[in-house]
Order: C-alpha cells, then sequence, then structure tokens
C-alpha cells in the first residue's frame, strides 16, 4: 500500500523535468556484523539515493533487477563483475529463501514455535509471501528498492577494528513518501559469505548454526524492516530487538519481541530451508561462551 503511494508520486515527478526529489522522512544506517548483531546509526539526506529511486522508478515497467539497483560497478573491472554476480545470487537466493519459507514452513509447532509466538503463524507466513510475491526468483516489486552501492559511501567497513565483530554489510534505510528504499554496501567479509549452492548438507553439523547463513540471509533480514513488507503484516515496523541476534539468542527473546526482531524472521527461515532441503531435522543451536552462538 504504501509503495503504491510512493510509485505514484515518483512517476508523476519523472513526467515534470524540475520535479523535486520526494520528501524524505527517516534515514537509519544498519550494520551487519560477522557475529550477526547490528549497529545502528542515522545518516544524511542523500540526494544521489532519492535521484536514483526517481530513476528506477521511471523504468518499473523493465526488469525487475536493474542495472539502476548497482551503483558504481565497474564492468570493465573484474572484481566488480564478480562481485554484482554473487549480488545478484544472493537476492535470488534470499527470494528462495522466503519461497521455501512461505510454502513448507512448519508454522503450527516447531521449529516456527522456536523462534516465534504460535499467534503469528498466519502474518508471519504472509510476511514471506510479500518477500516473494508468487513472482519467480527476482521476489515482490517491493524489493525493486533494493539499492547496492559498490562503494564504502559511509565508511562503515573500515571502522572494523573498533568493534568486537568485522563488519560483513551496511544498509541506509530511507523512509520516503511513506515508502522504503535501502542503500547497501557489502564489505570484503561480507562478500566471503556463501550462495546457496555452495552450501552442502554435510557441512552444516547436527545443531542450528552460523553455518547455515549465506549472503541472501542478510537481504532478506534487511527485506524484512521494509514497511510494505514487514509492518503492513504484521501491523507495526519490524526492527531490530537489543542482543536478538543469531539462532539461539534470537529464540529465547520475550515472545512479545520475536515478531519485532527482523533476525528471527531469518532463522526461521534458514533453519526451515536446509531441513527441507536435506531432509532432516537440527538441534538446537549451542551458545558458547566465547562467542555466543555456536560458530
Ligand atoms: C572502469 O574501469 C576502467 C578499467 O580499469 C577504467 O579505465 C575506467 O575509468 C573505469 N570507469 C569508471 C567510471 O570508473
Ligand atoms: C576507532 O578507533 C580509533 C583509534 O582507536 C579512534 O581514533 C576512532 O575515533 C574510533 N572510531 C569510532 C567510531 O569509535
Amino acid at each position: 500500500m504504501f509503495l503504491s503511494n510512493l510509485v505514484f508520486v515518483l512517476a508523476t515527478n519523472t513526467m515534470v523535468r524540475s520535479a523535486a526529489l520526494p520528501t524524505q522522512t527517516r534515514v537509519t544506517l544498519q550494520a551487519f556484523l560477522a557475529d550477526g548483531s547490528i549497529r545502528e546509526s542515522t545518516i544524511k539526506r542523500d540526494d544521489q539515493m532519492l535521484a536514483t529511486l526517481n530513476t528506477i522508478n521511471s523504468q518499473a515497467d523493465a526488469a525487475k533487477i536493474l542495472d539502476a539497483n548497482f551503483l558504481n560497478f565497474n564492468s570493465s573491472v573484474d572484481l566488480d563483475v564478480q562481485r554484482k554476480s554473487q549480488l545478484l545470487q544472493g537476492w535470488k537466493d534470499a527470494v528462495t529463501l522466503a519461497f521455501v519459507t512461505f510454502n513448507e514452513g512448519q508454522y503450527g509447532h516447531p521449529p516456527f514455535s522456536d523462534y516465534f509466538a504460535l499467534s503469528d503463524g498466519q502474518n508471519v507466513r504472509e510476511t514471506f509471501y510479500d518477500v516473494w510475491n508468487g513472482d519467480g526468483d527476482v521476489g515482490s516489486r517491493h524489493l525493486r528498492a533494493q539499492i547496492f552501492d559498490n562503494r564504502d559511501y559511509a565508511a562503515q567497513c573500515k571502522q572494523a577494528g573498533n568493534f568486537t565483530s568485522v563488519v560483513l554489510a551496511y544498509t541506509a534505510t530511507f523512509i520516503v513518501d511513506g515508502g522504503t528504499i535501502a542503500r547497501t554496501h557489502v564489505c570484503d567479509e561480507g562478500y566471503k559469505l556463501p550462495a546457496l549452492s555452495k552450501v552442502t548438507c554435510n557441512s552444516l553439523g547436527d545443531t542450528v548454526s552460523n553455518k547455515m547463513d549465506i549472503l541472501g540471509g542478510i537481504l532478506l533480514q534487511q527485506w524484512i524492516h521494509f514497511d510494505a513488507i514487514g509492518k503492513d503484516n504484521m501491523g507495526r515496523h519490524v526492527g531490530d530487538v537489543p542482543n536478538g541476534y543469531g539462532p539461539a539468542n534470537v529464540r529465547e527473546l520475550l515472545p512479545t519481541d520475536q515478531a519485532k526482531n527482523a533476525a528471527n524472521y531469518r532463522w526461521f527461515a534458514l533453519e526451515t530451508f536446509w531441513r527441507v532441503t536435506c531432509k532432516r531435522t537440527f538441534a538446537d543451536p549451542r551458545i558458547s561462551t566465547e562467542s555466543k552462538i555456536d560458530l
């Protein structure tokens, strides 16, 4: 609902050459760390991002993942070409996670009840539907608002040394005229996360753990923040609850906090996907004293 307002406003803007950029009402920057935690800050209005959104919306009828979704990737540089293809695959993998979780998730008992209150089953299931939207592996039109920037534009990757865990990727989320857009930079460390097809059932061990995670896991978690996906189904913005990261911690949140925490959706989806794919169950995640989660 919100995004259709946004598309309408932007379509109107593109017809008027000198139209003002849309109103940006809120910006948060979230860095995804290797231990699964999130570091949040705020950033300033970003006119380049708003102009990019205009470009994307003016091409709305073209294929859903557009060149305009990728900023500052140089097609003459091998590394950029490789990274762009990793991101395209990560995008498709995240949609696949959502599709499998919508279709094959067990919403009436474990593992769903390990991550959510049972009463949230239908709404959580529809949240996954709205990522996928019955639409192949590129997913719903809400995902058009996902932009990748190949530059470390907010210099978050370099600050890794100050924190307990390295930064894998970060996203500035803009709330614009009621819709959401996300500008994501993946750091060198983030590109080490595998694609779905590179993870084998034999490599996963017996417990739910970080070995199940993929590059697309970060994308899925971030798309749950999009209000047209999370809020429209859950009735309130789905954010990040303090310490609500990693498969063991998210299971221990209060049931009333679980549906408010995007990492719960990520871990329920990952566990569901690997149960279905590997045709076996996994024991509860272990909490190690060193890293809090079983790596
Ligand atoms: C892309 O890379 C090529 C080869 O390194 C370089 O000559 C060119 O200037 C780059 N283009 C941009 C826009 O940076
Ligand atoms: C990171 O650490 C360096 C050196 O200790 C310090 O100068 C810098 O201000 C720190 N940055 C942040 C964001 O804490």
